[in-house]
């Protein structure tokens, strides 16, 4: 019971700071609302803090996950990719003026990455790409975990139901008021995520991650057990 308090005050604490950052009242208010109430930064946090690797966050955004991994005293270098350039704006600047070691840069994640190896977040991205992108984009990521790492990934299955339609809803909403980019919305399924992840090197773990929200995102968590295998030629 005491643990569970201390964890809620250090959750809602780093909530706080980070959205104290944003200069502007409106994003700084977008920022805690979504910190606070969308499960998949304490669900990062606990499954990255006691790594020592370097995070890679594929599609950062405005940097909440770095910023919060930070507020929560995970030390790890953490480099955010992201195509939209007025995102990357707001966060680099906070990122240069409170957080040793984050780096966010423009970047299409569609087109060649830089090198890395490490553990890697991919949070509510992937139903921007087409299909084939998506599955270009995930075996790629898969070469990149280091050895004992992860890939964190976070969508919504399209199964049809009632969750489903609403996170489609708020996709479409953020599109229309221009915060989030205006391509074609495309789920993966479960199915087509996990098909990209040799089973003999990744173990697979997916399951809802609700919490209070009305969405039907699921965490999928891909963790390496072997090294990567290199296909003999011949
Ligand atoms: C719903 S937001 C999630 C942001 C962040 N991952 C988070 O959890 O706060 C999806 C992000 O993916 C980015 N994105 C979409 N397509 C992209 C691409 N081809 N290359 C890089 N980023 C992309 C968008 O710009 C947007 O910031």
């Amino acid at each position: 019971m005491e643990n569970q308090s201390a964890e809620l005050a250090g959750h809602e604490q780093a909530c706080a700071r980070v959205a104290a950052r944003f200069p502007q009242r409106w994003l700084g208010g977008y920022v805690r609302g979504k910190l606070r109430r969308d499960p998949i930064y304490p669900a990062a946090w606990d499954l990255l803090c006691s790594s020592s690797e370097p995070i890679l966050d594929v599609g950062c955004g405005v940097g909440l996950l770095a910023f919060y991994l930070r507020e929560r005293g995970c030390r790890q270098p953490v480099l955010g990719l992201d195509l939209d350039a007025r995102k990357i704006r707001h966060g680099s600047r906070i990122a240069a003026d409170c957080y040793e070691n984050v780096e966010l840069r423009c970047q299409d994640v569609q087109g060649a990455l830089p090198d890395f190896s490490g553990n890697i977040a991919l949070l509510d991205v992937l139903h921007y790409l087409p299909r084939a992108k998506q599955c270009e984009l995930l075996s790629h990521l898969a070469g990149c975990v280091a050895p004992g790492g992860m890939l964190i990934v976070r969508d919504c299955p399209p199964d049809g139901g009632p969750r489903f339609w609403l996170t489609w809803f708020a996709e479409k909403f953020a599109q229309m008021v221009s915060w989030n980019l205006n391509t074609p919305l495309c789920f993966p399924s479960r199915a087509s995520i996990e098909e990209n992840f040799n089973a003999a090197e990744f173990k697979c773990e997916t399951r809802p991650l609700w919490g209070a929200s009305p969405f039907n995102n699921h965490i999928f968590i891909f963790r390496r057990c072997a090294p990567k295998t290199v296909p003999v030629a011949g």
